[in-house]
This record gives C-alpha cells, sequence and structure tokens, in this order.
C-alpha cells in the first residue's frame, strides 16, 4: 500500500507543516512517510512524531504525493539518488509540492515529469497556525490537486495564490520576513536593556508592545504612516526616535534586506 503523502527532508519547515497537520487531526500518522539523511535522527524523528520516518528514499517518491523539503542545494543529491520507483501508483494524479526556495516550477517539472508540480512558500509561523503560505500551480495541475494543495496549507494560516514570478518576492517578504522581524524585536528588546530594563522585562515587552501594534493595524486597517503619525507628538520623545532611524537608513536597510533575500532566492533556483 502507499502512503497518501510522502515527504522528502523532515527538517526544519517541513516539521513546521506536518506536525500541526497531525495534531490537529488533517493528516494521520498512516498517511505520511518522510525520509532525513541521518539514520539517528531518523529514529529519534520517528519516536517522537509517531510516524515512519526513514533514510530510504523509495517509500516516500512510491506515495501518491510528495512534499519536497529538503534544502535546493540538495536536490540534485536527491534527484540523482532516486532509483526506478517512479511513477507513484496513480500516475498522472500524484502531487509534488515543494517548498524548495528558488527552484522553478519549470525545473520541477523536468525532474518529475509524471506528477503534476506545484510550488509552495510557507512560513515559519505555520508551526503555530499563524502562517502565510504562497501557492504558484504548473500549468499541468488539475482542479483536484489545486483544491488539495490548498486544503494542506489552509489549515496552517493564510492561503496566497502567487503567480511564478512573484514568488521569489513572496519569499523574501513571507518566509524571510519572520527573522528579520525576530532580529528587531531582538534589537528593540536590546534598547529596552540598554534603557535600563531587566532583560526578562525588555523581552517580553518588545514581543507584546509589536504584537499590540500589528494587532491596531489590523483591526483599525491604519496605514503605517497613519499609527506612526498618531504616536509622534511635536518635539516629543518618538519623533526624536523616528529621526534617529531615518539618520541610520533604517528603512533603506529593510528594503534592501528583502531584495537580497529575493536575489538569493533566484540564485538557489
Ligand atoms: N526555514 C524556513 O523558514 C523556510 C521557509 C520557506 C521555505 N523553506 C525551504 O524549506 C526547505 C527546507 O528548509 P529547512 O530549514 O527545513 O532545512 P533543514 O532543516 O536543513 O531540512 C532539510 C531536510 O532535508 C533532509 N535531506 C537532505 N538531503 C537529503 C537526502 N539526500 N535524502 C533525504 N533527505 C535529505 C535533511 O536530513 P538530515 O537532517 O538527516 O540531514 C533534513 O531533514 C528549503 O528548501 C528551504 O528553502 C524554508
Amino acid at each position: 500500500m502507499n502512503f497518501e503523502w510522502g515527504v522528502l527532508g523532515y527538517g526544519q519547515m517541513a516539521q513546521a507543516l506536518v506536525c500541526p497537520l497531525l495534531s490537529e487531526g488533517f493528516l494521520l500518522p498512516e498517511q505520511v512517510v518522510a525520509c532525513v539523511r541521518n539514520p539517528q535522527r531518523a529514529q529519534t524523528l520517528s519516536q517522537h512524531h509517531g510516524l515512519r520516518v526513514g533514510t530510504d528514499l523509495g517509500p516516500v517518491l512510491m506515495a501518491n504525493h510528495l512534499l519536497l523539503a529538503c534544502k535546493p542545494q540538495q536536490l540534485q543529491t536527491v534527484l540523482e539518488a532516486r532509483t526506478a520507483l517512479e511513477p507513484p501508483a496513480k500516475e498522472g494524479e500524484g502531487l509534488v509540492i515543494s517548498i524548495l526556495a528558488g527552484v522553478p516550477l519549470g525545473r520541477l517539472q523536468a525532474a518529475f515529469p509524471q506528477r503534476q508540480c506545484i510550488r509552495a512558500v510557507p512560513n515559519i509561523a505555520c508551526r503555530v497556525k499563524a502562517g502565510l503560505t504562497g501557492l504558484a500551480m504548473g500549468a499541468l495541475v488539475s482542479p483536484e490537486n489545486r483544491q488539495r494543495a490548498t486544503a494542506f496549507f489552509a489549515p496552517l494560516g493564510q492561503v496566497e495564490h502567487v503567480g511564478e514570478a512573484q514568488m521569489d518576492a513572496f519569499l523574501a517578504l513571507a518566509a524571510s520576513g519572520p527573522a528579520m522581524v525576530a532580529v528587531m524585536v531582538e534589537s528593540l528588546a536590546d534598547g529596552g536593556v540598554a534603557a535600563g530594563l531587566p532583560r526578562a522585562q525588555a523581552n517580553a515587552m518588545a514581543q507584546a508592545m509589536v504584537a499590540g501594534s500589528i494587532t491596531l493595524l489590523q483591526k483599525e486597517q491604519l496605514a503605517p504612516s497613519a499609527l506612526k503619525e498618531a504616536v509622534c507628538s511635536p518635539a516629543g520623545t518618538t519623533i526624536a526616535a523616528i529621526a534617529e532611524l531615518e539618520r541610520r537608513s533604517f528603512r533603506a536597510a529593510l528594503m534592501d534586506a528583502v531584495l537580497a533575500a529575493q536575489h538569493r532566492s533566484r540564485e538557489l533556483g
């Protein structure tokens, strides 16, 4: 019997997707088989996650649908290690959902000609069902498989359908963004410590302040500039802080960070 989903590479991101789907009952452990490189890691993951994790590509490639979740730099090795086990049981209907940064649909479709390929860019917040996922469908994808892929990611947060030309930009903002926000929160907390607050309190305050600001933007549908103007009183404390950010090119640094991530995504493909 074939598994419903084969997960090729069960690292940070694959776990961020599969674990909440398992814990919420959207996937059953017996529907999933995963593989990694390291046998010891396979055993530990298998025990902790209650599903079949091995180092053998075979059962994963034989699954009805494939979640491709190794690093882009590892794809070539995976393809070379592939044996004559393809195609899947239901030829022509099997999906490949690739979360590999930068790897274009054309390359995926050439590597898996007997499957229908979809490129997905999820972010790490899928782990707590607050994710943001971009999906770009290959030309051959059937309506049923479009629905299947959307239903896979929908329990993990927001799903956006994106043209493939926008996928590297989507990745740069939505998938690399959480790390940029983490650095910002960490730096704000450091500022609080520099200003005299205890570390634990500064960390908690930085998170609560960022979460509250986002909630305000969303609930009142405020433009970020309107929120900034609401907080900046003439000759006050906040405009002094904003002036310092402008002197240090904070906006340009963030814009350039997103563009750098987009550039790197293109290089990886
Ligand atoms: N992290 C993010 O926020 C994020 C967001 C969007 C997309 N992505 C994409 O998600 C993918 C995975 O990223 P990650 O951060 O989850 O990486 P990761 O933690 O390093 O996971 C990679 C997994 O692939 C396995 N693997 C590597 N080579 C293999 C092979 N030849 N055969 C079988 N398994 C193999 C690794 O096994 P071992 O552990 O045994 O080496 C590991 O389980 C990347 O393509 C990345 O572009 C990541």
